[in-house]
């Protein structure tokens, strides 16, 4: 059989650069296992395969019916293209969810970042599939934790990691362990005054973020209400809910590329009875807003691409937002004082002011030009 051609793969719309690739050593050591063990892929689960290379490699394999969770609709519409593009189809879609899992024997998983991502992971695994599952962790080397095989050891009974290959390690699990019947997520909180409701892989969980909570602080100052207001890259939800909470006459959207994210902040509007004035959206850079709708974009952005520090992914934010803006409209940006963001958003946005600095957040209002 011709090896599968893992360099024609790409990570669009995600951020593309020569320094990032659209697969890694783990998705190939977590193929080569997945092809050494007989499992067929109607049984087989991929979790966390960032731009498809696992589940479009085993299902150019022959294996057919693979079930898919990607939490990044970035990661999703990634797959789709790579599919697409090498002609391959056959694999199904789902949230983390008793669709994904139930029968299932093989689990392959690219390590998530959190803890807590993956403490929601393993538990899904143990409630759901078969008793027999296998269940093959894979990560870097260097992101790996040993706190990461206390996790899987609290839902798998065996869990043995394998020795290093490539600077890419696999731990293996076996043997779900009884399930509590609440699952562990989400998180449910209070946080001055807001109840925060946090899936495993939503940002800062359910506490409110220092930054976020620092242009809560700006927000709250006296402002007249926008008609229009859009929470970017919203988390659990904790700017778009304050706000709705504080304008009962603003219509607010909340977005996020992930799936997480979005389960959370739409949890967390229902918590605080706003559900109906707040629509939470699954989307990239809020490609489906309509250019020059919004009045008030609310942007907490992040700044981690991966396990690398990347600017590339906030300036995605602040371009979607001049888009979304209408003229005359307003972004509040809260970021680390060190990234000195200022002249970016004077030029993709218009004139930007400092409304606040803390000796480690810097907090701005930049005027979309007209
Ligand atoms: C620093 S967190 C802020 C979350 C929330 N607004 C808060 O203040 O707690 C940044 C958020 O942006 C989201 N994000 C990153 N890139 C995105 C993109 N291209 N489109 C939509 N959301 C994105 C992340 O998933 C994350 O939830």
């Amino acid at each position: 059989m011709p090896e599968f051609p893992y360099s024609s793969l790409r990570r669009w719309p995600d951020v593309e650069a020569d320094n990032l690739q659209a697969h890694d050593v783990t998705d190939l050591l977590l193929v080569e296992r997945a092809l050494a063990l007989d499992v067929p892929g109607s049984e087989t689960v991929v979790v966390g395969d960032e731009y498809g290379a696992i589940t479009l490699a085993l299902t150019d394999a022959g294996r057919h019916g693979i079930r898919v969770h990607q939490d990044l609709a970035t990661g999703r519409r990634a797959l789709q293209r790579n599919a697409e593009g090498l002609g391959l189809a056959g694999f199904t879609a789902h949230e983390l969810d008793q669709t994904l899992l139930a029968g299932a024997r093989l689990v392959l998983l690219q390590l998530p970042k959190s803890l807590a991502e993956l403490e929601e992971i393993a538990d899904a695994v143990a409630r759901w599939a078969a008793p027999d599952v296998v269940l093959v962790a894979g990560g870097r080397v260097k992101h790996m934790t040993l706190r990461q095989n206390e996790v899987l050891g609290r839902s798998l009974t065996h869990v043995q990691a394998q020795r290093a290959e490539r600077k890419s390690r696999l731990i293996v699990a076996t043997e779900p362990r009884p399930v509590p019947i609440d699952p562990p997520f989400p998180v449910i909180a209070q946080q001055d005054g807001l109840t925060l409701v946090a899936h495993g892989g939503a940002f800062a969980g359910a506490r409110l973020d220092i930054g976020t909570r620092v242009l809560l602080d700006v927000l709250g100052r006296d402002r007249p209400a926008a008609p229009h207001v859009l929470d970017l890259g919203c988390g659990t939800g904790a700017l778009a809910v304050s706000y709705a909470l504080a304008h009962p006459e603003s219509r607010v959207t909340a977005t996020d590329r992930s799936a997480a994210a979005v389960a959370s902040a739409r949890a967390t509007a229902a918590a605080n009875g706003v559900a109906d004035r707040v629509t939470v959206t699954h989307d990239d850079a809020a490609s489906e807003i309509p250019d020059a709708s919004v009045d008030i974009v609310l942007l907490n952005p992040p700044f981690h691409l991966g396990a690398s520090v990347h600017t590339g992914a906030a300036t995605r934010l602040f371009e979607a937002a001049a888009r979304v803006l209408r003229p005359g409209g307003e972004l509040f940006t809260v970021y680390n004082s060190s990234l000195g963001y200022r002249p970016e958003l004077t030029r993709l946005i218009g004139v930007t002011e400092q409304l606040q600095r803390t000796p480690k957040f810097t907090v701005t209002r930049s005027i979309r030009e007209l």
